[in-house]
């Protein structure tokens, strides 16, 4: 069922009161506001650092959540952006504070950045709601850093106002432009294949990362940059400008100035974030052809916000709204050309007629606002409605007896044929076993097998790694192949591509039936009709099943443990139990 179902009346646009907050309204003044001795206290270590009363005194003080390190290359500009940020705070009238957290460095931090996506959604709620914090600019963009700097702002409910790192310049070898990740997989696998030298690899290693910023290609990072514009929480046009450009750093301070009247006007999360925010936000995934992994994080972030989302309803509006960004991996070209042909307004403005207008976004005032004037400067890379790149769809939702509660594929990243196929599996146990035995010569596989990973889910992972994408037997990529169905509980990279099939739900660590997949069981897959059916009879699969026994757990202490205790499945989007909507906790007492 579509949460348009279960939310069957709703009004987007609220419009704003006509009367401000007062400076004695502020969340901080608890904190500096009154005459007591903690109060003492608080304004004695503003004064520490030089501060005098005029720069806190009925002031909005605003927390930037800075997810910039030294190890994550994304986020390599937004340790001077945060200064940028500040004086557009200053500008305004406001006190800034920057608050680093986690930051999740997608190629670095191991086994699994979304083994910490919630991690971070904790820590920044945390640091929200011990600080004298009235509103929040959430600095990030590198894969998991968006949802989890969101879903703790959403769950905290002060005002906030995204601010995405952007991404990277194109990567370029011999004058090709190359793309994160794309063309990573791509030359990898023509190396393994023999067509490529030692030299050439070195050479794409210098090339394909050129400037800070988060890959160039239309990626998790892109896409969820994107997809957190459309739900309105960013400034309109902010998700896609390239990281080293200046205009970047003039949309750095026009959010610290923003957000400072946001706390005025207490325009919170809750008053922007709607069940049609959301659909803009999918309908906005699948123009872009956009990573897989944004349907995990948009059911989180909505049911952190109490909104009901499952995968259904990505499945539906993938129906109705088809690819118009011509960027990797379902297109040709990055990033940078997006944002030259018009960017996100240019794509939202072809989407007019599909989006719910009304929704109000950061800005104050209602998203029909933020698309005037928006163009499309170069066809080829944004498409209109009635030519659009690809028809096949950005996502596509399949159940059946191996997926009772869904898994997802992306057509149009997937070779046509492969699409409606039924082949034998090729079964591994988890991603070891599969290291080890894929590029055995004598490996029995041929172009028509269904190449299966276990464990590999929320739990199994841990942290559902992204090795969707599993490699193409090198026997097989020696004779030309460059496509097979590939089927797993984990995620996939948005750089990757593809005809694979992720997210199986419920995961086989579990007990889910993927766990019961053999070698040489038959797999059927019709993506038109959303289906997926293992064809191994009732009675052999319970049979199966109860000489199933669950692996030991991964952890036994610490962050693990609690992970592993209250994470949950794909379809519901990741999130730990205790972390959805509820009671709205109380305020820190301050003694
Ligand atoms: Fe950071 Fe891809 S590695 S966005």
């Amino acid at each position: 069922m579509g949460f348009a179902a279960l939310n069957p009346s709703y009004t987007c646009h609220e419009l704003l009161p006509m009367t401000r907050k007062r400076p004695q309204e502020l969340r901080s003044h608890r904190w500096f506001g009154v005459n007591d001795l903690r109060a003492f206290g608080h304004r004695s270590r503003l004064r520490q650092f030089g501060y005098d009363s005029q720069d806190w005194s009925g002031k909005p003080v605003i927390g930037i959540i800075n997810t910039w390190s030294d190890i994550n290359a994304c986020h390599g500009h937004l340790r001077a952006r945060a200064e940028d940020v500040k004086r557009g705070i200053l500008q305004a009238g406001g006190l800034p504070i920057e608050l680093p957290a986690m930051s999740l460095a997608e190629p670095m931090v191991k086994p699994s950045t979304m083994l910490y996506r919630n991690f971070l959604a904790m820590e920044t709620e945390e640091l929200l709601r011990s600080h004298p914090i009235d509103g929040a600019v959430l600095m990030g963009g590198c894969d998991k850093t968006t949802p989890g700097l969101v879903m703790g702002a959403i769950s905290m409910g002060l005002p906030a106002i995204y601010v995405p790192a952007g991404p990277a310049l194109r990567g370029n070898w011999r004058g090709e432009t190359l793309g994160s990740g794309s063309d990573a997989w791509k030359y990898w696998d023509e190396k393994r294949a023999g067509n490529i030298t030692e030299k050439d690899w070195a050479e794409i290693e210098g090339g394909i990362a050129r400037s800070y910023g988060t890959c160039m290609v239309m990626g998790t990072a892109a896409t969820m940059m994107a997809v957190i514009e459309a739900l309105g929480l960013a400034l309109p046009g902010a998700s896609s400008i390239p990281a080293v450009d200046s205009n970047h750093m003039r949309m750095c301070a026009a959010a610290g100035r923003r957000i400072v009247d946001m706390v005025w006007e207490d325009l919170t999360p809750a008053r922007i974030l709607k069940p049609a925010s959301f659909d803009n936000a999918i309908r906005v995934h699948m123009a872009m052809g956009g990573s897989t992994n944004a349907i995990i994080h948009l059911i989180a972030m909505a049911r952190r916000a109490g909104i009901a989302l499952d995968m259904q309803r990505f499945d539906d509006i993938s129906r109705e709204v088809p690819v118009l960004a011509n960027v990797r991996p379902s297109g040709k070209y990055l990033m940078e050309d997006f944002y030259y042909a018009g960017g996100i307004r240019g794509l939202m403005a072809q989407l007019r007629e599909r989006l719910d207008l009304t929704c109000l976004t950061v800005t104050g005032k209602p998203l029909a606002d933020s698309l005037d004037g928006a163009r499309v400067h170069l066809r080829d890379i944004i498409h209109a409605l009635n030519d659009p790149v690809s028809t096949a769809g950005a996502t596509a939702v399949l159940t059946g007896n191996l997926a009772p509660r869904g898994c997802v594929m992306k057509p149009s990243a997937a070779d046509p044929r492969l699409l409606k196929h039924r082949g034998p599996a090729l079964a591994f146990e988890d991603y070891n076993h599969m290291a080890r035995e894929i590029d055995r010569d004598d490996l029995d596989v041929t172009p028509d097998h269904i190449i299966v990973l276990k464990n590999a889910g929320p739990k199994g992972g841990p942290g559902m790694p992204e090795w969707g994408m599993l490699p193409i037997p090198r026997k097989l990529l020696k004779a030309g192949v460059r496509d097979m169905l590939r089927l797993s509980d984990a995620r996939m990279s948005g750089t990757s591509y593809g005809a694979c099939i992720l997210h199986v739900a419920p995961e086989s660590y579990v007990g889910g039936p993927l766990a019961f997949v053999q070698t040489g069981d038959e797999i059927e897959v019709d993506a038109g009709a959303r289906r997926i059916h293992l064809h191994v009879t009732d009675e052999e699969l319970a049979r199966r099943r109860s000489a199933w026994r669950p692996p030991p757990p991964h952890y036994q202490r610490g962050y693990g443990a609690m992970y592993s205790a209250h994470i949950g499945q794909a379809d519901e989007g990741c999130d730990f139990d205790f972390l959805l909507a509820g009671e709205r906790l109380p305020e820190p007492e301050i003694h």
